[in-house]
């Protein structure tokens, strides 16, 4: 019988080969989802199979995850508890359903993942294969063996007979991809200690970038971004390419101590410098082509969106019918935005769109035909009368 393993190539990942095998007795097929995390898939086919896969597959997924994962929360605008814009949350699903795909093929009877028994991405990867194949038998390791600490994982790999690679010491918990790069453990886990310098991977220290402000035009067509200063990218090239030029500006570094859905609170470090980029600019296009009723409710429900996400509820109904709302909101939101960046900071500054909502004829304090001020004095006469009968009332009670 075979098993599934989305396998990373890492210390955990690669022990878990021969774990499968010893306790469960299966052929294991291992499994690697390329999402951008860069040069950590080097070599990653020989290590998979010296381990003792019996077959790995490494699957470029880019396309896919910026298209179909990343690009519709962006157009929701989805942020969980106002800061983490979600990058290991909506990678895990795309993971999940590539997972099941193999299965089916290989005709695998169990999936397996590396996630601990104490976060978040156990429930991801598990909701992600429940929605979509419950008949796969579901082993997380880490729940179930007696490996507690780096020490015990680099003695099995010994025993093992798997190579660790002789990197310094792991010291924080990462994961990387093309829209982000999470960090937590370490020094980070005490709230009260301020990451270090040294721990940034795709930006630079804000106090470290340029002196000049760097000025970006990014242009969206229904609410997807296609144009860096007018020339057309692809979603991968795109999202590269701003990934690059806010990391150079120190952009989009946040800290924070968050709710995991299993019930904790951690601490994390986020670096995700072109997506706070395109959140800013979508976030202003967005404030010039749609109107007020719409953009409240957008907002609202973003809410609801970031947190089906975060807690793994990506195949769900839910937000299914969110994600059409959402796009019929997005059919105007199509223009260009001018960011600037400087320092770690992201401004939009301006923005322009053939579906502005913005009348400067009727915004302006000159004369204008469509907007008597006559008429607001009635408008405030009628909407201030609960107002006025409140204060009425107020009044007689105390007999003045
Ligand atoms: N706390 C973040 C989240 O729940 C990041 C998790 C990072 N996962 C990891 N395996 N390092 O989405
Ligand atoms: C893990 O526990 O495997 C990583 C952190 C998380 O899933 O929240």
């Amino acid at each position: 019988e075979k098993v599934v393993l989305a396998y990373s190539g890492g210390l955990d990942t690669s022990i878990i080969i021969p774990w499968l095998k010893e306790n469960y007795g299966y052929e294991v097929i291992a499994f690697c989802a390329d999402l951008g995390q860069g040069e950590e898939l080097d070599n990653i086919k020989e290590k998979a199979i010296k381990s003792g896969a019996s077959r790995i597959y490494v699957e470029d997924l880019k396309e896919e995850f910026v298209r179909d994962y990343i690009f519709p929360v962006l157009k929701a605008g989805a942020i969980y508890e106002k800061k983490y814009l979600l990058g290991t949350s909506f990678a895990r699903p795309l993971i999940a359903k590539k997972m099941v795909e193999i299965a089916e093929k290989e005709g695998a009877v169990a999936v397996c993942h590396g996630a601990t028994g104490k976060g978040n991405d156990q429930v991801r990867f598990e909701l992600g294969v429940k929605a979509l194949n419950p008949h796969l038998k579901i082993i997380a390791p880490w729940r179930e063996w007696d490996i507690k600490s780096r020490e015990d994982a680099i003695d099995y790999a010994a025993k093992h007979g798997i190579e660790v690679p002789v990197t310094k010491e792991k010291i924080y918990s990462r994961d990387r991809n093309l829209w982000h790069i999470s960090h937590e453990g370490g020094d980070l886990e005490d709230p009260a200690n301020e990451p270090k310098d040294d721990l940034y991977v795709l930006t630079v220290p804000p106090e470290k970038a340029p002196d000049q402000p760097t000025y970006l035009e990014i242009s969206f067509e229904k609410g997807v971004p296609v144009a860096i200063n007018g020339k057309a990218y692809g979603p991968v090239e795109l999202l590269m390419e701003l990934n690059r030029i806010g990391g150079a500006n120190g952009v989009g570094i946040v800290s924070m101590v968050e709710n995991r859905l299993v019930g904790m609170k951690s601490r994390g470090v986020y670096e995700t410098p072109g997506g706070t980029i395109l959140y800013t600019a979508h976030d202003e296009l967005e404030r010039l082509t749609l109107d007020r009723r719409t953009l409240k409710f957008k907002h609202e429900m973003a809410i609801t969106y970031a947190e089906l996400v975060y807690d793994g509820n990506w195949f769900c109904k839910l937000r299914y019918a969110l994600d059409a709302f959402v796009e019929e909101t997005q059919k105007t939101v199509t223009g260009t935005v001018k960011v600037k960046l400087y320092k770690g900071s992201c401004q939009a500054v301006a923005s322009w769109s053939p579906y502005s909502l913005y009348n400067e004829e009727l915004a302006t304090f000159g004369a204008s035909e469509m907007y008597s001020h006559k008429d607001a004095q009635g408008f405030i006469n009628l909407f201030g009368l609960p107002l006025t009968v409140q204060a009425l009332l107020e009044r007689k009670i105390k007999g003045e």
